[in-house]
């Protein structure tokens, strides 16, 4: 049995792909091994899959090699050909919208509202690359007389995708985008908290009518799938979200194997800086939102607020407010904005990290303990009178957990701000001009926003400095990613030498 039949309160019974996708049908793995999907918000067991193990890994890139093959129905397919099955399948995502919705609210945990959001990124993204796909070409370069050069940029091939389980689907979509517009083929792994979505999508792509062997996803865990792929001698580049130690795990990897090329989305520590010039009410909704929008499971989540003295108290008083009519509860109600957190693993680091703050002496504002009886809910969580050198100041929680602290003026923040390994995300909140470019200008971060928070689109790009990765996902820099140029130098003089 490769599905299920399965239940949610918007869709009622859906349809649930267990297999391994991979040639366009739902397959066992190999060894015949199952694991357990569990709801978050209930803690009981959705359903099993069936586990990809290396032998799998193996297969799912034969697929994926035989059908980047030169001559077959992929590789001579016309580039705006490529971009209509894009089309084609951001079509079946629309229509399939709030069912993609409700698997991912299952089986995440976040809200059914947030869920909604993430489709309709989803829906975005694929439909952006689609029109990249025809768009995509080199160069003419004139170095002399009589030679004549140009630049291709080529697919680069099978490409290994590693993805989290924070945004199952987004992620899912990242990565086979613009993977696809670029004429690759993919062997993809979801997080084996979220493998649902992304085996739903996979019936997709095959009713869109891409060719068998394009895309290949696979549920596993990291350690057996994930590592295969990362070491694969037939796997040309690996893309990876999640945390910064797999990444350098990662690394290591493709470095000791055939190095294939490396993507990495990383984690982060972003600060989130408030002026006193900046108009309050909306500085705390951004703030809220930048910390407390998916659980506070976002790679660019705003943990560190940095509030200038002489709002401080006024702020601080007026975000616990605002923080404690977050509505906490069932992914399924219309109203919640914040369910429960993915996995008991990540519940206990994080309510590990509240003991370390209260430990290391920090304020509890709000919250600092669990919600409810069941599942792995955390209540928003405010630290106030933290200190830059602090546990929870320098480390990433992923939970609805920040910490506040105050600064004098722009070049005090800067300087406490850009004290972190990590330089994923930032945003600064004032009324001055000056002082938002100035800001922005210094700090050590992929993006910056500017009076708001955590505003993705799929045209801009996105991804770290430092240690919060290497490469830009989204817009037209993912193109680079998944295409290497060649060059082609034309002689037109005779022999020289
Ligand atoms: P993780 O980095 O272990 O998992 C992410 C993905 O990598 C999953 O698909 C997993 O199966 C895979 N993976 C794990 N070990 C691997 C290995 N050795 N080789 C290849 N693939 C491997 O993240 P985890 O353990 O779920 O979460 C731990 C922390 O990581 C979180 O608390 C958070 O701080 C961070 N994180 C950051 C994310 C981001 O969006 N940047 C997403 C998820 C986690
Ligand atoms: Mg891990």
């Amino acid at each position: 049995m490769t599905s299920i039949q399965l239940e949610t309160p918007v869709t009622g019974k859906y349809t649930q792909p267990t297999g391994l996708f991979i040639n366009n049908e739902f397959v066992k793995g190999k060894k015949g091994q199952e694991f357990e999907v569990i709801n978050p918000a209930t803690e009981k067991v959705t359903c099993k899959v069936h586990e990809a193990t290396e032998e799998d890994v193996d297969i799912a890139v034969a697929a994926a090699r035989k059908a980047f093959q030169p001559g077959s129905e992929w590789r001579t397919m016309a580039t705006a050909d490529r971009g209509k099955l894009l089309l084609k399948l951001a079509e079946l995502f629309e229509k399939n919208a709030e069912m993609l919705a409700a698997v991912e609210a299952l089986d995440n945990g976040k809200s059914i509202s947030m869920a909604r959001g993430d489709i309709g990124a989803c829906i975005g993204c694929i439909r952006y690359y689609a029109g990249w796909a025809d768009k995509i070409h080199g160069k003419v370069i004139t170095t002399a007389e009589g030679s004549f050069n140009y630049t291709k940029r080529e697919p680069i091939g099978v490409c290994g995708q590693i993805i989290p389980w924070n945004f199952p689907l987004l992620m899912w979509a990242w990565k086979i985008a613009p993977a696809l517009a670029c004429g690759c083929t993919l062997v993809l792994k979801t997080a084996e908290q979220t493998p649902l979505s992304g085996l739903v999508a996979a019936s997709l792509v095959k009713e869109a009518g891409f060719p068998p062997g394009v895309v290949n996803v696979l549920s596993g865990f990291g350690k057996t799938a994930g590592a295969a792929i990362a070491s694969h001698m037939d796997i040309d580049k690996v893309a990876f979200t999640g945390s910064t130690l797999v990444g350098r795990t990662i690394m290591k990897a493709a470095a000791s194997s055939n190095l294939k090329k490396v993507t990495l989305e990383l984690g982060g520590k972003s600060p989130n800086i408030v002026f006193e010039d900046a108009d309050i009410d909306e500085a705390i909704s951004w703030v809220n939102f930048g910390i407390f929008y998916n659980h506070g499971q976002c790679c660019c989540a705003g943990s560190r607020i940095y509030v200038q003295e002489s709002i401080y108290d006024k702020f601080v008083a007026r975000f616990k407010e605002r923080a404690e009519q977050n509505i906490v509860g069932d992914p399924f109600h219309e109203k919640t904005f914040q369910g429960p957190q993915v996995s008991q693993l990540q519940y206990d680091r994080i309510m590990d990290y509240i003991k370390i703050g209260k430990e290391e002496g920090a304020t509890v504002e709000t919250g600092g303990e669990r919600h409810g009886d069941v599942g792995y809910f955390i209540k928003p969580t405010i630290f106030s009178n933290v200190k830059n050198d602090m546990k929870i100041m320098q480390e990433e929680i992923f939970g609805p957990v920040c910490a506040i602290a105050k600064f004098k003026d722009a070049d005090d923040v800067l300087e406490i701000a850009n004290d972190t390994t990590y330089g994923l995300a930032a945003a600064v909140h004032t009324k001055n001009l000056n002082t938002a470019i100035k800001v922005s200008d210094n700090l050590k971060a992929g993006t910056v926003w500017v009076n708001s928070y955590n505003l993705l689109h799929w045209s801009l790009p996105f991804g770290g400095f430092r240690q919060s990765g290497i490469g830009r996902e989204l817009g037209k820099a993912a193109l680079e990613n998944y295409t290497q140029i060649k060059t082609v130098a034309i002689n037109m003089k005779g022999a020289m030498f």
